[in-house]
């Protein structure tokens, strides 16, 4: 579980000068620390890379540190805190290749210290992850999970004009938080709905939807979603005041990251102010069994799977492993991060 409370990592200062390139060797170790879709993986072993994997489900610290010494490469899940510790167990480590587009989950600064390369996958996990926003929200604003439990539970014994009302979608005002890739292929998305899209971004873009600032759009905004990266800077950005600052009866997506966002003080707003959330990451996360969002009735909770439509997983592997090969070969990796 990843631990609440301030983040672990540190924002670079400059980008990593980078360890020397080795030419690959045969017998070069590349750790990776899940199983991974498709066959991404096999191009690292053609190249006469030894590839070790972790096939279980949690890889917990101590056996991430003992099983990274030796690598030259190594190919992260978001679950994993990429640490200096872990970095420096790792002596000949040249490239941490993120199977993820957020990089919250390394120390940056630590890497670029080091001279070791980050990458990450932006770009193919764009529509999956839209398509994952527009499905909680649907969830939530019609109440899918509600309805659908209702009638397993055996309650569904007559047609009524106001049973389970939620929201109709056409005509609400939808408030973009980020409006990086995933965010305009949201936008497009809630425009097919009928609904009018504004956003908030650190700077205006030249996009045909109106740029507010975070206090207007809350003010604005029946439906908040969130598509920023987590770093210093927006840890918590939705904080108690801002999310009851958001307008009574709005829904809030978070497809993003958890710690965008206070989730006690949701708790509380979604007892009364909010309409529901749909939330794809939480913080902690997972959230333990006992947690009281998963007893509120207008939060719809799925564990971390935006990007996991099997094609989109399976081009995640080719990238990071594209990644890793380019630095261990002494070429610019395609998508760096430091
Ligand atoms: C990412 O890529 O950052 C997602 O959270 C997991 O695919």
């Amino acid at each position: 579980m990843r631990p609440t409370g301030a983040p672990p990592w540190r924002w670079p200062s400059s980008p990593s000068p980078g360890r020397n390139p080795t030419p690959v060797k045969r017998g070069m170790k590349v750790f990776v620390t899940r199983t991974l879709p498709g066959k991404a993986l096999d191009r690292l072993r053609e190249r006469g890379l030894e590839v070790e994997v972790h096939r279980g489900l949690f890889l917990p610290k101590a056996e991430l540190l003992k099983r990274v010494e030796g690598a030259v490469g190594l190919i992260p899940t978001v679950e994993d805190r990429i640490d200096a510790e872990v970095m420096d167990r790792a002596k000949g480590l040249k490239v941490i290749a993120c199977y993820s587009v957020g990089v919250d989950h390394v120390d940056l600064e630590a890497a670029r210290e080091r001279g070791i390369r980050v990458t990450h996958t932006p770009g193919v996990l764009t529509e999956a992850t839209a398509d994952l926003t527009l499905a909680l929200l649907l969830a939530v604003a019609r109440r899918v999970v509600e309805g659908a439990a209702y009638a397993r539970d055996g309650l569904w014994r007559a047609w009524h004009p106001e049973l389970l009302l939620g929201l109709d979608l056409q005509g609400l005002t939808l408030g973009l938080v980020g409006m990086g890739r995933i965010g305009q292929a949201v936008a497009k998305r809630a425009l097919a709905f009928g609904m009018r899209v504004v956003y908030h971004a650190r700077t205006p873009k030249p996009l045909p939807y109106p740029f507010l600032s975070l206090e207007e759009l809350l003010k604005e905004a029946d439906v908040v979603s969130l598509h920023t990266p987590l770093t210093p800077e927006t840890h918590r950005l939705l904080n108690r005041e801002r999310l009851f600052a958001m307008k009574r009866g709005a829904i809030l997506i978070n497809t993003a990251r958890g710690a965008l966002v206070d989730t006690e003080a949701l708790v509380e707003a979604l007892r009364g102010h909010l309409f529901g959330a749909g939330l794809d990451v939480t913080d902690p996360e997972p959230l333990p069994q006992d947690h009281p969002l998963y007893r509120l009735p207008n939060a719809v909770i799925t564990p971390h799977i935006g990007s996991a439509g099997r094609t989109t997983r399976e081009r995640m592997a080719e990238v990071a492993v594209e990644n890793l090969l380019a630095v261990l070969e002494g070429r610019e990796p395609p998508n760096p991060v430091v």
